[in-house]
């Protein structure tokens, strides 16, 4: 039926498999990558049978009214009220609508970034996609600067700013989101309980501050409808994990996507310890059974589609 089978592809031979300390991991070459445009065609058209990232990348205003109760999308017994300030924040129409780039940058969190030198490339693409807010001044050189779309997990007040709990922490994050200028700022408030206060202090924040980021807030429908899209072509992902997410929704709007910043191994393919993420001590507790993600299993997907040249993954250096 013309769906991309991406189970007989995972075993293909030309998938080279190194093991490296018990861990399997997928090699791929950035020489010689070409890009496969009617197989990024194919796979746009695949996606848009499960999600249309324009409509489904955000709910918009007419959508709810202040007072209205949502359930919490991956906790359905949970609920939500949407605020005066939420409410205010809701675009009138989605942040991508009619948006078409010729290439983009979807970019991770993992320490491989360190020392690769690939700020000005990642920069130089037409629309770059970052992940929850992670800083770029400190670490241009390898990462770039340029955002024109970014995620925030609620979780991120806590674990980056402090909770919010002093001033010096608010200020920290106001002057974060004041850099992104008009940007688009993407925050999942609807996916489970525990992140409200958060995302209340954050549109408070945007809304005293006058801050000019466009905020996106995922549809109810998203999640289930990329994990429907990854599922059926074999990926079983439970939950899809913010750069898996991203490139997702990418494909809608660009004809070529480059990842950088995808390793969600402690190793990198000389053995030499990787951070978990390029900026903090997080640490891979990610991986454990409890956890929520299947990241090995995504970067093992996202490396069958580089070698088939239907988007590039880089994770060594740049020049
Ligand atoms: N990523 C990766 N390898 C790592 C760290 C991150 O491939 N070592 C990718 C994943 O696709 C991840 C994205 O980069 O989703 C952004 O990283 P992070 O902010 O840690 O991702 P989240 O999925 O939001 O993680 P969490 O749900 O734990 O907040």
């Amino acid at each position: 039926d013309g769906e991309l089978c991406l189970s007989r592809s995972l075993v293909n031979s030309s998938d080279k498999i190194i093991r490296k300390g018990g861990s399997s991991i997928f090699q791929h070459s950035v020489e010689g990558w070409k890009i496969n445009s009617s197989l990024v065609l194919e796979i746009r058209k695949n996606i848009l049978r499960f999600l249309d990232a324009e409509r489904d990348v955000s709910v918009v205003k007419s959508s709810f009214k202040p007072g209205d109760v949502i359930h919490y999308v991956l906790d359905r017994r949970r609920t939500l009220n949407i605020s005066q300030d939420l409410h205010s924040l809701l675009p009138e129409v989605s942040p991508m609508k009619n948006r078409r780039f010729k290439t983009c940058a979807v970019v991770g969190n993992s320490g491989i970034l360190l020392d690769s030198e690939c700020g000005k490339e990642i920069d130089s693409h037409n629309f770059v996609i970052r992940c929850n807010l992670a800083p770029v001044v400190e670490f241009a050189a390898d990462v770039g600067t340029k955002s024109d779309f970014i995620t925030m997990n609620p979780s991120v007040v806590q674990r980056a700013f402090g909770g919010f709990r002093n001033e010096s922490d608010r200020e920290k994050f106001v002057h974060r989101l004041s850099m992104l200028n008009d940007s688009v700022l993407w925050i999942p408030a609807f996916m489970v309980k525990g992140g409200e206060k958060h995302v209340e202090w954050v549109n408070a924040l945007i809304l005293k501050n006058k801050l000019k980021v466009r905020t996106a807030y995922p549809s109810l429908r998203l999640i289930h409808a990329v994990r429907g899209y990854w599922l059926t072509n074999k990926v079983p992902i439970k939950r899809p994990s913010t750069g898996l997410l991203m490139y997702t929704l990418a494909t809608r709007f660009c004809d070529e996507i480059h990842l950088y910043g995808f390793w969600p191994f402690p190793k990198d393919l000389n053995g030499k310890a990787v951070k978990y993420h390029y900026y903090d001590d997080l640490k891979y507790r990610y991986f454990s059974n409890a956890s929520p993600h299947r990241m090995p299993l995504e970067f093992k997907t996202l490396n069958v589609l580089h070698n088939r040249g239907a988007l590039k993954l880089t994770t060594g250096k740049c020049i």
